[in-house]
């Protein structure tokens, strides 16, 4: 097999969402974790929600009705600063402290983000981010109006890179993400960042399982669908690795 590109999805695998939590802790003290965990299950529920109902709408319109969301049902009380202020998270969020290494140890593979983020929010994340310097392109879903994990999603990094389905490998920490690319025929790797044994113990270790416990056991864990990643990797860091025995 010759893999050609890499392709990474953003949210969770390049950039760490969890790091909102301390723009949303700070702006709601004692709620930051709540808040950060409704926010992306919801944020995440409402692509595949509109995507069913074909009603689509960019991911910042998603990202922004999912804080809504989650502000309302907590009953905090906000004014426009503070919700840009937090949403303007979303164009800084933290590169996973392994990701430029990783992508900087890859160039000979053309390398690109396919995200279900809106053209406008990626371009300015990879540009704050500085993943400009490494990554050939960056591939919003949006010119499909549906989100991933729709074929038509990942139909676009042939159309955007010129490269077949098998000579892709495809890289997320989303477990519904990782499925959804293996099942559209794309050679896969799952990231999974928290092991079941870690998430076990986190369950037995707590009194009140706490929202990123919860978020842990909803949205990190590899799901049931009937298909599954070709390889498990801890963290970005193993992929060098992982591309060559596939190379080879
Ligand atoms: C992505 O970057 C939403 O994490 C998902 O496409």
């Amino acid at each position: 097999m010759t893999i050609k590109a890499v392709v990474f999805d953003a949210y969770g695998t390049l950039y760490d969402i969890q790091s909102v939590a301390s723009i949303t802790d700070a702006a709601f003290p004692g709620y930051g974790e709540m808040i950060t965990q409704i926010w992306r299950i919801k944020q995440l529920e409402y692509t595949w929600l509109r995507s069913l109902m074909r009603r689509y709408d960019d991911f910042s319109v998603i990202t922004r009705e999912s804080l809504g969301y989650s502000l309302r049902t907590l009953g905090l009380k906000y004014d426009s600063s503070v919700f840009e202020q937090i949403m303007d998270k979303y164009v800084h969020l933290d590169l996973y402290p392994d990701a430029k290494r990783t992508l900087t140890e890859l160039k000979q593979y053309k390398l690109a983000i396919l995200s279900n983020g809106s053209s406008n929010m990626l371009n300015t994340l990879v540009r704050n981010t500085g993943l400009d310097a490494v990554l050939d392109a960056t591939i919003s879903i949006d010119s499909k109006r549906i989100f991933k994990p729709s074929p038509e999603a990942y139909s676009l990094i042939e159309d955007c890179l010129g490269v077949r389905p098998a000579e892709v490998m495809f890289v997320s920490s989303n477990p519904w993400d990782a499925v959804g690319a293996k099942s559209f025929g794309l050679s896969t790797v799952w990231i999974e960042r928290v092991s079941p044994q870690a998430m076990a113990e986190a369950c037995q270790n707590s009194d009140l399982v706490s929202p990123l416990t919860m978020f842990k056991a909803l949205r990190m864990q590899m799901d049931e669908l009937g298909v599954g990643p070709d390889h498990r990797v801890v963290g970005l860091s193993a992929l060098p690795e992982i591309l060559s025995s596939v190379s080879a």
